[in-house]
């Protein structure tokens, strides 16, 4: 992980296999965290290209968020930001969240689709940018921003444009 053990910052190397399978498990009872896409492996793909920030103690991971890659190289879904529950409300997603920021790929820019207020605090206080149903598309093209989801019936197949009261875009330029 990028940014991690709360006392001396050292980077992680070796996150085990069990580890990342906790994880996935944690992510995936998560509601408002996409499921499907939190397997073990990819998660453990993210990692080694550098595309996570996370916190680990004796226990695991206790905190971790990651950029997912899209279809067009040039966008990056800010996603899948999670801390332990009897930890959140210390600050601990702000220091996933911000570290993760400080690696934002150079000319990449970044979104999110979110409602989560703490989320929508974070992001809004790094400067990043509110789309409306209205300028959904202006940064961001729909087809990166909504695909593959978990709110419609079909995956595929959303054809909500942003109306939806839980999908809120928020980006952040390149
Ligand atoms: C979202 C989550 C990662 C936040 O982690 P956390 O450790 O509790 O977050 P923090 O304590 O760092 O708080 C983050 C910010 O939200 C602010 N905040 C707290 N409650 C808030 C509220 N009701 N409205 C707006 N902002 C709020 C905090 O003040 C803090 O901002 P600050 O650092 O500028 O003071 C955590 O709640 C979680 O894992 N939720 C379940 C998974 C999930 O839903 N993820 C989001 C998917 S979009």
């Amino acid at each position: 992980m990028r940014c991690c053990d709360c006392d001396d910052e050292e980077p992680v190397t070796t996150i085990s296999a069990s580890q990342w399978q906790k994880l996935a498990a944690c992510l995936q009872q998560e509601p408002m965290i996409l499921g499907y896409r939190n397997t073990a492996e990819n998660l453990a793909e993210l990692y080694r290209q550098g595309l996570t920030s996370g916190i680990v103690d004796g226990q695991g991971i206790t905190a971790f968020v990651a950029f997912w890659p899209t279809d067009r190289a040039e966008f990056l879904e800010f996603g899948s930001i999670w801390v332990k529950p009897e930890l959140r409300g210390h600050g601990l997603g702000h220091r996933v969240f911000s570290n993760l920021m400080l690696h934002q790929p150079p000319g990449k820019t970044v979104f999110a689709i979110t409602k989560n207020p703490k989320v929508v605090h974070l992001m809004l206080a790094a400067g990043w940018q509110e789309a409306t149903a209205q300028t959904w598309e202006e940064h961001v093209p729909w087809e990166v921003t909504c695909g593959p989801c978990d709110v419609p019936g079909d995956r595929h197949a959303c054809a909500c444009k942003g109306q939806r009261d839980q999908c809120g875009l928020y980006y952040k330029l390149g």
